[in-house]
């Protein structure tokens, strides 16, 4: 049963963002003298009050209320604590309601997107097992698939980290025991004795999901000191409720973290990625030196505009839970239709059965095709696979014109 998230008719979405932008200090009605920050620019952004009556979303970008910091623990800025609560109370939803989390025992911010998030996730173990543990630099370790996505590149060289990617079966994606023991193997050679773990919820290219229950396992075996982050950037909105027998939850306790992007699946502006933490490891990022920001900083980005969390937080409330679970059942059936197209035209392509992802093989499928149907690579320059991501705008309408062409390829094949 859900504990935070309710279904909000518009009417009350309304109600309630006005009244959060209202319990905020206004830049109109107040001699705010101190702070780099205004309105959006007048000159460009209509502020006239009767065009902004009925779009809560678009008035708060034109009040544009700063989020710095993170908002579920200790102080924040007193100047936006009405749309601060918002925040709050979306990132409640998605550490309760969507990854099964107890009601106050999460922290998180919305952070820029994936990428940030998942750094963020690196730099708070990096420290942890600094400060904990007394871990050496040189003895900490990222570890990932090598279908994890480039952000944990991105970690690694930002972090000075070593970064170990183990390979998967390459048919079916999945984890193989044995690839990871000689993954961890050949870090603990080179000193490697504490391990940042990031799994996969939904892989970019596949939407491969990783076997966390293997993964725990081997990391125990191999009695090495770990921490498992969740890169549910593409899967957060979606996985949790094609499959609600998910292991990748906060109900595991071997995770201590997600990633969730809600400018993927949830279709809301760029820059609400969502970052979720167990409580009592966001600290290890503190930047004490923000000493000018109320309640210091514990988040990677810095400003950002508190409009991204109304924006989250408003397609949530909206649609409901029962209205997630019946748009990511359409995606579903939409996935399985193109699977049983595809399984007749005898095309090779590989695809998680909780997942709306389908990449085929590029043996399967002509370049032409490919790009006739924005069909996106996994490598520009030497492509093995394309894949098709259903969306919400991805209908079978849409799908039946890629099938027809393949079908008469298929037919002046044979
Ligand atoms: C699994 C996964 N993780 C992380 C990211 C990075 O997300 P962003 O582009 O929002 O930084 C992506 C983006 O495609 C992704 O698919």
């Amino acid at each position: 049963m859900n504990q935070v998230w309710i279904k909000k008719s518009q009417d009350k979405l309304k109600e309630e963002v006005f009244r959060a932008l209202e319990e905020n200090v206004s830049y109109i009605d107040k001699s705010i003298l101190g702070v780099p920050a205004s309105y959006l620019n007048d000159k460009v952004f209509n502020q006239d009050v009767a065009f902004l009556k009925d779009a809560p979303f678009l008035s708060a970008l034109v009040q544009n209320p700063n989020h710095i910091g993170c908002h579920t623990l200790g102080a924040s800025e007193s100047f936006f604590t009405g749309t601060h609560a918002i925040e709050k109370e979306l990132i409640e939803i998605c550490a309760v309601d969507i990854l099964k989390g107890n009601i106050g025992e999460q922290d998180g911010y919305i952070a820029s997107g994936g990428t940030e998030a998942n750094i963020q996730a690196i730099w708070i173990y990096r420290n942890y097992f600094q400060k904990e543990l007394g871990a050496e630099q040189s003895e900490i370790a990222i570890i990932c698939s090598e279908d994890s996505h480039y952000s944990m590149d991105k970690a690694s060289n930002l972090l000075s980290i070593s970064l170990y990617k183990y390979l998967v079966d390459q048919e079916d994606r999945s984890v193989k025991k044995e690839c990871l023991i000689e993954t961890i193997a050949l870090a603990k050679t080179e000193g490697k004795k504490y391990f940042i773990f990031v799994a996969n919820m939904m892989t970019t290219m596949f939407g491969s999901i990783d076997d966390i229950e293997l993964i725990v396992e081997v990391l125990k075996e191999q009695e090495v000191l770990f921490k498992i982050h969740v890169d549910g950037a593409y899967g957060g909105f979606y996985y949790p409720f094609s499959n609600e027998e998910s292991l990748l939850t906060f109900k595991n306790p071997a995770i201590s973290s997600f990633t969730l992007d809600a400018h993927k699946m949830a279709q809301s502006p760029y820059g609400t990625g969502i970052f979720l933490i167990r409580k009592g490891l966001i600290e290890y990022v503190n930047t004490k030196e923000a000493s000018y920001v109320e309640g210091e900083d514990f988040t990677l980005i810095g400003s950002r505009s508190g409009a991204n969390a109304i924006a989250v937080w408003m397609i949530l409330c909206k649609n409901g839970p029962f209205g997630w679970y019946e748009k990511i059942f359409i995606l579903q059936k939409r996935a399985e239709w193109l699977s049983k197209q595809l399984d007749k035209l005898n095309i090779a392509y590989y695809r998680n059965s909780f997942s709306n992802i389908i990449t085929i093989k590029s043996a399967s499928i002509e370049k032409d095709l490919a790009e006739k149907y924005y069909l996106v690579p996994d490598n520009h320059t030497k492509p093995k696979w394309y894949k098709v991501v259903i969306m919400e705008h991805v209908t079978v309408d849409l799908l039946i014109l890629l099938v027809q062409d393949l079908e008469k390829i298929n037919s002046l094949k044979s």
